[in-house]
């Protein structure tokens, strides 16, 4: 199949490029804004913009499949820059799927998020409403509303993942929760705690974040699906597992020095307890995540050591 990736410099965009490179014709593509990957294998990752209209145009034409991870990613950089969140999200988003549904683009995959669910009640189905509070979550949305009318007025089939926290290695670096914590115990220095410590993330690993997509794109699926793993754990229990991890890997632990919460600019909605429901997504596509966080930061551990 013929494969458009965009954000393909970017920490999920370079990983699922590798995943499909094999198997299908991939298209790369970035505008390098934050992404910093130019080659994975032999796959060039062209410069284009999405939010271009021209571009997209040009980018979609002779695809079968887009999955569209261009973006800008995260609460702190749409608050401090709403017009390049709204450019990039859902701009972007806009010229995409007119452009794929003008050229017959057979599957549109799309990574929304769960922060469209603003504050959620404890258990959160697809069915939870969206109740955005902050510029991603809104925008996150309206993208989705994008894609979705496009799906119910001209028939493009669309996949929508509400991920939660992607963490792990990929090929592009990320300044992830978990990848602070593990610099911060490689340099020897204090892990910081933001806060009480007792909110909670639910994680998903990188690898089968880019699997979930892969399962999407071979089953031809579409659907909205949330998409994260079966870790839900306080931000305390994180660290505790980081410096457990440093003790095997390393010999040493970190003293933890806790501060205030940073402010508005880019504060996350602190949840003690929540149960993300994937069971739909288990049961439609077959997916299972099959890794721990503690297996990941004892592969950032040792591959961070040994650049070191
Ligand atoms: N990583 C997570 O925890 C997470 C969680 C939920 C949703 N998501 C979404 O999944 C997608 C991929 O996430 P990621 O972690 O790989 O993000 P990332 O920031 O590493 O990658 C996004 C890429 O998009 C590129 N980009 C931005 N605007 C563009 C434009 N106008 N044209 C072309 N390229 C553009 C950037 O240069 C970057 O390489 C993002 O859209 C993100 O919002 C990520």
């Amino acid at each position: 199949m013929k494969i458009l990736i965009t954000g393909a410099a970017g920490f999920i965009g370079s990983l699922l490029v590798d995943l499909l490179r094999h198997d299908h014709d991939v298209r790369a593509i970035d505008n390098f804004s934050t992404g910093d990957v130019r080659q994975v294998g032999d796959v060039t990752v062209e410069e284009m913009d999405v939010a271009e209209p021209e571009h997209a145009a040009e980018m979609v034409r002779g695809q079968d499949v887009v999955v569209h991870l261009a973006g800008y990613t995260g609460i702190p950089v749409c608050e401090n820059d709403p017009e390049g969140a709204a450019r990039n999200i859902l701009v972007a988003t806009k010229h995409l799927t007119d452009a794929a549904v003008k050229a017959g683009v057979q599957q549109v995959l799309y990574p929304s998020t769960f922060a469209v669910y603003g504050i959620p009640p404890h258990h959160i189905t697809e069915e939870t409403p969206r109740a955005p509070i902050g510029m991603y979550g809104n925008l996150r949305a309206g993208a989705e509303y994008v894609l979705l009318a496009a799906q119910k007025l001209d028939g493009l089939p669309v996949v929508i993942f509400r991920q939660s926290n992607i963490y792990g290695r990929s090929i592009a670096k990320k300044r992830s929760l978990l990848n602070i914590l593990v610099e911060q115990v490689l340099k020897r220095e204090p892990i910081t705690m933001y806060g009480s410590g007792e909110q909670v993330r639910n994680f998903l690993h990188v690898r089968d974040t880019a699997n979930a997509f892969k399962l999407a794109i071979e089953q031809r699926a579409t659907g909205l699906y949330n998409l994260g793993g079966t870790e839900t754990i306080s931000v305390r229990s994180i660290i505790q597992t980081v410096n457990d991890a440093a003790e095997t890997t390393l010999g040493y632990t970190v003293p933890v020095e806790q501060k205030p919460d940073r402010g508005a600019a880019g504060r996350e909605v602190e949840l003690t307890d929540f149960h993300f429901d994937i069971s739909k997504v288990q049961g439609a596509l077959g997916f299972e995540p099959t890794l721990t966080v503690r297996d990941a930061v004892e592969e950032l551990l040792k591959r961070e050591a040994s650049v070191a």
